[in-house]
């Protein structure tokens, strides 16, 4: 399910799903204990122009300067953002997904990998300037993005 909200910096509600869907306690778990590179809500405003030396601390690689920031716009399960994160390894790489579960499988992915260049965020895409300002981002990516423009897909 889709998380839907106004302002990317307001806590997601989520109290009446976390029975339905155990990816938002593991989402919750993951980001308070920080064993996944993962964010949403208030906590987002901590990374905002500060993406890669946020990344470089969280890895605790502050000595390996990240040279450049790519956004992939819906990362799905992170097969892309893996795969371009392990050929770019001094580029910070960003996934922005809307559910739970794939920001989890993301950057469980990620953390399988070893990368340490990889985080991801439990954003709607729609507010990509405020959370990447323009002078922070040297890439946006979106591969097959979805919803796209059909016409019986125009209810959605
Ligand atoms: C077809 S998948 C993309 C696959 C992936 N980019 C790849 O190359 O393998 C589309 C993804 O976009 C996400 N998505 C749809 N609307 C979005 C939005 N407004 N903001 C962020 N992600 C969104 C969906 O949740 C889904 O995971």
């Amino acid at each position: 399910m889709p998380i839907r909200h106004l302002d990317p910096f307001v806590p997601i509600k989520t109290a009446r799903r976390t029975d339905a869907n155990p990816y938002i306690s593991k989402f919750s778990e993951a980001a308070a204990s920080k064993t996944l590179p993962i964010c949403a809500g208030p906590d987002l405003m901590n990374y905002v122009g500060r993406w890669r030396e946020r990344i470089e601390q969280y890895y605790k690689t502050s000595k390996q300067h990240l040279e450049g920031l790519v956004v992939e716009i819906g990362c799905h399960t992170g097969q892309a953002l893996v795969q371009m994160a392990a050929d770019h390894p001094n580029q910070a790489f960003v996934g922005v997904d809307i559910t739970f579960k794939r920001v989890v499988k993301s950057a469980e992915r990620a953390v399988d990998h070893g990368l340490k260049n990889v985080f991801c965020i439990l954003a709607d895409a729609k507010f990509l300037e405020k959370l990447f300002p323009d002078q922070e981002l040297t890439g946006v990516v979106a591969r097959f993005p979805d919803p796209w423009k059909k016409k019986k897909k125009e209810k959605n």
